[in-house]
């Protein structure tokens, strides 16, 4: 019998150019930025994913020439994925990129900056469905900011018409042919400001489609630090353990004199256990249970110290370092307040982090539940967490 399910729909081909021979001056660092790391993966792997999983073959990276070992370590593993020299212009990069897909001679090609990461697939929908009509399209955004002229002498001079401007991003989509063409016999001004422009001398129609912020082209230094600040987490933790007479009582690594003391597996260091499980938390790593199993023999007696030793060292590991740490314990007794300073103290030593980003707090239940019956003491944290590298 005949299959009638809906096959998932097929991506619809096209071959795609990603212009990555800039040397990214405005942004800085050791490498061109579309080699930096940006959430978690190089730049350009962000949107040259994109375009594979769109269906895009094959991808042409443009590359300067000695940037060919970053590009293939940036890139390893993406299907369709070929490399071209790249141009002093970014206009002779795309020139370059179109001359290397002669030989293909597909129907249509998306020009895409190596700069712009984030892709929306809704975006190359428009541009695609545009094209049936015109000889390229763009995505544009409309102008917010009202606009001045600026005359040489810097004063403000002629009438700026915002409602008929359009901010231009990439990708672009054209029909093979009369791009190619037209970046050929393109005899402007060595850098063109994109490729719609070398078409449109040529007279082709551009269709303006709708872009999308997300589209935004990493250009200064400070975006890779704007980046850097967003990449922000908080994590939280709770942990309760039983009182019993004959055990000693430890709260934040340091020992406190009462009549009962905190009964576990571990030292019960119920405080130092939830700040381990925010930490754990914040990264997305589990809780205390999955890295140290209380099945696990070696983990009797442990200072607790250890755990939150090792979530720090483990939240390092995935690129973030402790912001600070809010920690409220909840019990009836004993009073928390003299040893506040000892435990801020105790913490910061294990971790590194200062006292001033190690608040702790207690209260009581007004003599409600297990914990205003003196049967348990119940810790509770939060965390934030930032990364460190870009
Ligand atoms: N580009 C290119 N070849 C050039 C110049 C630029 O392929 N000769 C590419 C860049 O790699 C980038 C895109 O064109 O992906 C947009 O250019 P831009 O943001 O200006 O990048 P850079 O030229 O690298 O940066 P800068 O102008 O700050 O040096
Ligand atoms: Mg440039």
């Amino acid at each position: 019998m005949a299959d009638t399910s809906n096959p998932s729909p097929q991506p619809v081909s096209f071959a795609a150019i990603v212009v990555a021979a800039g040397k990214g001056l405005r942004a800085g660092g050791e490498r061109p930025k579309q080699f930096r790391e940006w959430r978690g993966k190089p730049l350009i792997r962000h949107s040259v994913e994109a375009l594979a999983d769109a269906g895009s073959n094959p991808i042409l990276v443009v590359l300067a020439s000695d940037t060919q070992d970053l590009a293939e370590r940036a890139l390893a593993g993406i299907e369709g994925v070929k490399f071209v020299q790249g141009g002093r212009t970014r206009q002779q990069s795309v020139a370059n990129g179109l001359e290397a897909l002669r030989e293909q001679a597909p129907q249509t090609v998306l020009i895409h900056d190596a700069a712009r990461p984030d892709l929306p697939q809704s975006v190359i929908d428009r541009l695609l469905g545009a094209l049936s009509a015109h000889s390229g399209a763009i995505p544009v955004l409309p102008v917010v900011d009202s606009l001045a002229i600026a005359q040489k002498d810097g004063t403000m001079g002629g009438k700026a018409e915002r409602e008929v401007l359009r901010r231009v991003q990439t990708p672009q989509a054209f029909r093979y042919a009369e791009i190619l063409s037209a970046h050929k016999n393109w005899a402007g001004e060595p850098d063109a400001g994109d490729d719609a422009q070398v078409l449109a001398q040529k007279g082709g129609a551009i269709a303006l489609v709708q872009g999308d912020e997300r589209l935004k082209k990493v250009t200064f230094a400070e975006d890779f630090v704007t980046e850097q600040q967003a990449q922000f987490r908080i994590g939280q933790g709770f942990d309760v353990h039983r009182l019993v007479e004959g055990e000693e009582l430890w709260l934040c690594g340091v020992q406190i004199p009462h009549d009962k003391g905190l009964s576990g597996h571990s030292d019960a260091d119920v405080a130092l256990h939830a700040i381990t499980d925010a930490v754990l938390g914040g990264i997305g790593d589990g809780d205390i249970g999955t890295h140290f199993p209380p099945s696990d023999p070696q983990w009797r007696g442990a200072r607790s110290a250890q755990f939150l030793e090792h979530a720090v060292k483990l939240a390092d590991e995935a690129g973030y370092a402790l912001g600070n740490i809010d920690l409220t314990i909840i019990c009836e007794a004993p009073k928390i307040g003299p040893h506040r300073s000892s435990m801020r103290e105790a913490v910061s030593a294990m971790i590194g982090l200062s006292t001033d980003a190690i608040s702790i707090k207690a209260t009581t239940t007004e003599r409600l539940g297990f914990t205003g019956r003196g049967e348990g003491i119940a810790a509770q944290a939060i965390v934030s967490l930032s990364a460190i590298r870009p």
